[in-house]
């Protein structure tokens, strides 16, 4: 491929009640073109991924991006969804636009807000992005799909409640070092596994720290083609992007397998000419504990069915041999649903130009990031590395 990251932005991931849609975009607009050091002027192309799905009474959003600055008037912008993964569909769009040379600059942006939502309306907005017809009657809204998932996996390989617990204590740990997550604060394994007051139970076998948070965030990149990455001071190339969709409806699936994540991840290491061992470290889509312990079987990490052996054998600690969500994850980081995927290949790219900080992971010289859309229908696969 020849498509590079060489600029982006963050805002802090939570309660931003001072904010709004538009000055989330716009603030990491500015902030993004001007890590690049990349005029607004020069750019080809802006896609927005935002889910929206009533959370804004503001649709249609793609030239809110426009408003950070007269000179991206008149370029291309469009708004693009895929659920949970509209950030990452957001981001393989504009390295579409670069492998067809229709662009040479493209500006990401991903942004969501959710916390300014009644708690049911949450529910309901959310549950947009199931298979409507069948599935949108459960309680408890998406945690409510996936406690289902978790119910099925403890029937068919056992109760799994300790690696859950686990998968949770490590990402808030992570997190701690993360100076945009929403939950800085490590909970420890005892408070993640116990139910309490604090720690209540959410759906089916998941208790509150089994589930993201609600959040509001934006994130922006400023990809470009290879040529103009070189002439600028940095550049971090995707040696691979993959985008497998599967059916909507889980009853046409088997929901505990992930395959289009495993297949995603199969074809974007082909592409890159990589093993899963040869990763510094992969940030995936962990909106439930549930969903990151399928992943280490769906990404072959382990066997199906072991996805507790990663966790419990030290495997996805951030001194383990592939450290998994060294950023705190959605868990700890929030997942406000259009800027998740974005924020993914923001902080990946910080790890591979040793920009991390406190997150940072030692000799970080490849990086995986898979972003899921509902139950595993929308599956993105991006393999990283630093070029300058
Ligand atoms: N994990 C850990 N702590 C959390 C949390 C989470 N997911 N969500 C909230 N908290 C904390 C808050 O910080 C707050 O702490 P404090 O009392 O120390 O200030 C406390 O829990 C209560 O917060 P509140 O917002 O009232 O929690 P809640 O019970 O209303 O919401 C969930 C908790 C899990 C129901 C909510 O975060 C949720 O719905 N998450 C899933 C979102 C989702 O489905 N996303 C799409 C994924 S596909």
């Amino acid at each position: 491929m020849t498509a590079c990251i060489v600029g982006w932005a963050h805002t802090p991931f939570g309660k931003l009640a001072d904010q709004t849609v538009e000055s989330l975009v716009v603030n990491v607009t500015n902030a993004a073109l001007a890590d690049a050091g990349i005029a607004a002027a020069d750019v080809d192309e802006i896609v927005l991924g935002h889910f929206n799905a009533g959370f804004s009474a503001q649709d249609f959003t793609a030239s809110l991006v426009l408003q950070a600055s007269p000179d991206l008037r008149f370029k291309r912008a469009t708004r693009v969804e895929n659920a949970c993964a509209t950030g990452s569909a957001a981001v393989h769009q504009g390295l579409n636009a670069i492998a067809a040379r229709s662009a040479r600059i493209v500006l990401v942006v991903g942004v969501e807000q959710m916390t300014t939502t009644s708690a049911a309306d949450i529910g309901r907005n959310l549950l947009k992005a199931s298979y409507v017809r069948d599935e949108a009657d459960i309680d408890g809204g998406f945690a409510g799909i996936f406690g289902h998932i978790a119910s099925l996996y403890f029937q068919r390989w056992g109760d799994q409640s300790d690696a859950l617990a686990r998968i949770a204590a490590k990402n808030h740990k992570n997190g701690v070092g993360n100076p945009y997550a929403q939950l800085r604060k490590d909970f420890g394994y005892e408070f993640c596994r116990r139910e309490s007051d604090k720690n209540p139970r959410v759906a089916g076998p998941l208790k509150r720290t089994d589930c993201s948070p609600v959040s509001d965030g934006a994130a922006a990149l400023v990809l470009t083609d290879l040529e103009t990455a070189l002439t600028l001071n940095k550049a971090i190339v995707f040696r691979a992007a993959a985008h497998v969709q599967d059916f909507l409806p889980m009853a046409r699936r088997d929901v505990l397998k992930f395959e289009g994540c495993a297949l995603a991840w199969q074809r974007a290491l082909a592409q890159a000419g990589v093993a899963l061992n040869d990763l510094s470290f992969a940030e995936v889509h962990d909106c439930f504990t549930i969903a990151e312990l399928i992943e280490y079987e769906a990404m072959g990490l382990v066997a199906a069915g072991q996805g507790a052996r990663a966790i419990d054998e030290g495997l996805v600690a951030k001194d383990g041999a592939l450290p998994i969500n060294p950023s705190g994850g959605l868990k700890a980081k929030g997942h406000p649903i259009g800027a998740t995927g974005v924020s993914m290949h923001a902080l990946a790219a910080m790890q591979l130009a040793g920009t991390a900080g406190d997150m940072q992971i030692k000799n970080a010289r490849l990086g995986g990031i898979f972003n899921m859309g509902g139950t595993a229908v929308a599956n993105y696969v991006s393999i990283l590395e630093r070029l300058r």
